[in-house]
């Protein structure tokens, strides 16, 4: 197996995040919780992206691209932090985005008109639209340009959350269980393949806050990062659990994943945000009130950020 150190990464975060023991959560869920601190990656307002974008960008680079283009809803985090990554390493960024749920100028686009980034909205359902406006629009420049799909969530991006795992071995807990929010598939691919090569003893279980086949998703993640990789991992459902925590839908707050956001704000002065990690939050929530924790086990939820968030959708 390649080492993940072989590949070329830009350095954009600051790592390793913090493993904290959620004191109160643990008396209050009688469970042994742990919370990941990937919302502390350190651009921008953190999360999960920082880790995909230092692989990903580093490959723009290689390919000689000063334009990158990336997409996703309305309040996309992973857009917000691909053009604060851009800005970072003096990279343009265009940021073609669905013209779907809050599009005024809150929460991450408040953000995006900060950095001066350059949003166009479509007004389309279907991101291959948005694939074929991205290289029109590249096309234009006759420069090298580099698409990072949705989420960052192909193979190279799900290296990130790959090292995620890695990094939660080397931090020295043991943990019987790993809880993400899953909603383009390469944060829980990459944690659970990571789990197959560093934790093996270690359960994951993606939240679903979208509707998209994940069951499908993540397997194919984990086995193209895993040949990425040269890793001998026969990938299969059993690796992992999937759990519906979408509620209403996708970007639509949910009043399970609104209550947890203010369950974990109050009892431990850590924000969660409606759309991703307070939905997965609740299922978690939910797993610990039906028993799937057994008391001595230690329980890991990677809160991967979102703030903007909180201030557009909430
Ligand atoms: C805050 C936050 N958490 C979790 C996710 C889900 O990660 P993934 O897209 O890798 O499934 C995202 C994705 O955009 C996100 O912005």
């Amino acid at each position: 197996m390649k080492s993940l150190d072989s590949f070329d990464r830009v350095s954009l975060g600051v790592f390793p995040t913090p493993i904290q023991r959620l004191n109160n959560l643990s008396a209050l869920l009688k469970t042994n919780l742990y919370i990941k601190r990937d919302d502390l990656t350190g651009l921008g307002l953190g999360g999960n992206k920082v880790r995909k974008l230092e692989f990903l960008l580093a490959d723009a680079r290689k390919q000689g691209a000063r334009l990158v283009f990336t997409t996703g809803g309305a309040q996309s985090n992973h857009a917000m932090l691909t053009a604060a990554a851009a800005a970072k390493l003096g990279m343009r960024a265009i940021l073609i985005l669905k013209k779907r749920g809050v599009t005024a100028c809150l929460g991450n686009q408040l953000l995006e008109k900060l950095m001066g980034t350059e949003v166009i909205f479509m007004d389309t359902d279907d991101y291959a639209d948005i694939y074929a406006e991205m290289d029109r629009i590249g096309a234009k420049t006759g420069a090298p340009y580099y698409k990072i799909p949705c989420g960052g969530s192909n193979a190279l991006g799900t290296l990130g959350y790959v090292d995620c795992a890695r990094e939660i071995a080397a931090q020295g807990l043991r943990f019987d269980h790993i809880v993400c929010a899953e909603g383009s598939g390469g944060t829980m691919a990459g944690l659970a393949l990571g789990a197959k090569l560093f934790l093996p003893e270690t359960r994951v279980h993606g939240m679903m806050v979208d509707t998209d086949p994940f069951d499908e998703i993540t397997p194919r993640l984990m086995r193209e990062a895993a040949a990425l990789l040269e890793a001998d991992a026969a990938v299969s459902v059993a690796d992992f659990t999937l759990r519906d925590q979408c509620g209403p839908g996708y970007a639509i707050p949910s009043e399970a994943g609104n209550a947890a956001v203010a369950l974990m704000a109050a009892q431990e002065g850590v924000f969660l945000d409606p759309v991703y990690t307070g939905k997965a939050f609740a299922g978690l929530v939910a797993m610990a009130k039906e028993g799937a924790f057994a008391p001595e086990e230690n329980v890991l939820f990677v809160h991967t950020g979102g703030a903007g968030g909180l201030f557009a959708v909430m």
